[in-house]
């Protein structure tokens, strides 16, 4: 059986959400995928070919500690295993690459040991990776590659799925546009730490906080220029403490003089990846834009199918 881990975006709230705020997040309806092979010699090793990544236990490399750190988490030593992977999201680019990687390998372990993959050992194994990605993790990326869907994260209380009050589940499409520069999660949240003092209190955490509480309102009730208002001002104070670039800046402002009702990056910043919400006929126009700026962008259609 092939186990998955979901790429994500963030709606809103990213960096808040270390700090305990709320994000508003997507799983995308695609991640990393992982298969294993039980091997007799060679060790534990692990191959994405989609991203030029090879390698083995003992490697001096982030990927290798990653790969032990999740096997240590499911105290199964060093077995004689061999992992490879289909990424369908590209790899540093703000879309959950490092979760989804984790949390596929983490299923492909517990399935070759036959055991079940609850979410909890899941989420166990998973963080222990993202804390070597990126020393912080809020654990929101880990919550959507292990359950998909769309809702609301907070350290405190995990994933709540999103439902309005009839009991449906809303859905909204999203522009998504991977700039290609790369970029360190841990790299931007140290930086936010350095801006912000590490004070849940700093406004600038606070007011993204809030906006995420106005967007997922928005969202539930269909209001798609409230939330693209949110998400421009959203983008504003992340500028703020210093995780945009020129290049997302640009791609943002391109989408909404096109029409979007909102842009922002998404992720940790620093490079990655921008995501818009646009009215459906300006979406081909806004990616005809961002392929002119050497942006391969597409549109997820993300929460209720
Ligand atoms: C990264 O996708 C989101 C951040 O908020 C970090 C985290 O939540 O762990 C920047």
């Amino acid at each position: 059986m092939t186990a998955i881990g979901w790429g994500k975006i963030i709606l809103l709230g990213e960096h808040a959400v270390v700090y305990g705020y709320p994000a508003l997040a997507a799983a995308l309806d695609r991640g990393v995928t992982m298969d294993f092979v039980p091997t007799t010699k060679g060790g534990m090793r692990l191959n994405i070919p989609a991203w030029n990544a090879t390698v083995k236990a003992d490697d001096d490399s982030q990927l290798a500690r990653c790969l032990c750190a999740i096997a240590d988490a499911l105290s199964l030593g060093r077995p004689e295993l061999s992992l490879v992977g289909d990424a369908q999201i590209p790899h540093g680019a703000g879309l959950g690459s490092s979760a989804a990687l984790a949390v596929a390998v983490a299923r492909a372990m517990l399935a070759w040991q036959k055991k079940p993959a609850d979410a909890a050992t899941l989420a166990h194994a998973a963080n222990a990776s993202e804390m070597i990605v990126h020393g912080k993790p809020s654990g929101v990326d880990v919550a959507l590659a292990i359950t998909g869907g769309l809702g609301v994260f907070r350290r405190s209380s995990g994933l709540s799925s999103l439902k309005r009050a009839d009991g449906t589940a809303p859905s909204v499409r999203v522009l998504v546009g991977p700039s290609g520069e790369p970029r360190s999660t841990g790299t931007m949240v140290q930086k936010v730490a350095a801006a912000t003092g590490e004070r849940p209190a700093d406004k600038r955490l606070a007011e993204l906080g809030g906006l995420c509480d106005t967007g997922t309102a928005a969202l539930l009730g269909n209001d798609l220029a409230a939330l693209g208002a949110a998400m421009n001002r959203a983008h504003e104070v992340l500028v703020d403490l210093g995780v945009s670039t020129p290049l997302l800046d640009d791609l943002c402002l391109h989408a909404r003089a096109l029409g979007a009702h909102g842009a922002k990056l998404t992720g940790a910043g620093g490079g990655g990846a921008v995501i818009a919400v646009a009215p459906r006929d300006k979406e081909q126009e806004i990616l005809a834009a961002w392929k002119a700026m050497n942006v391969t962008g597409f549109v997820a259609s993300v929460g209720a199918r």
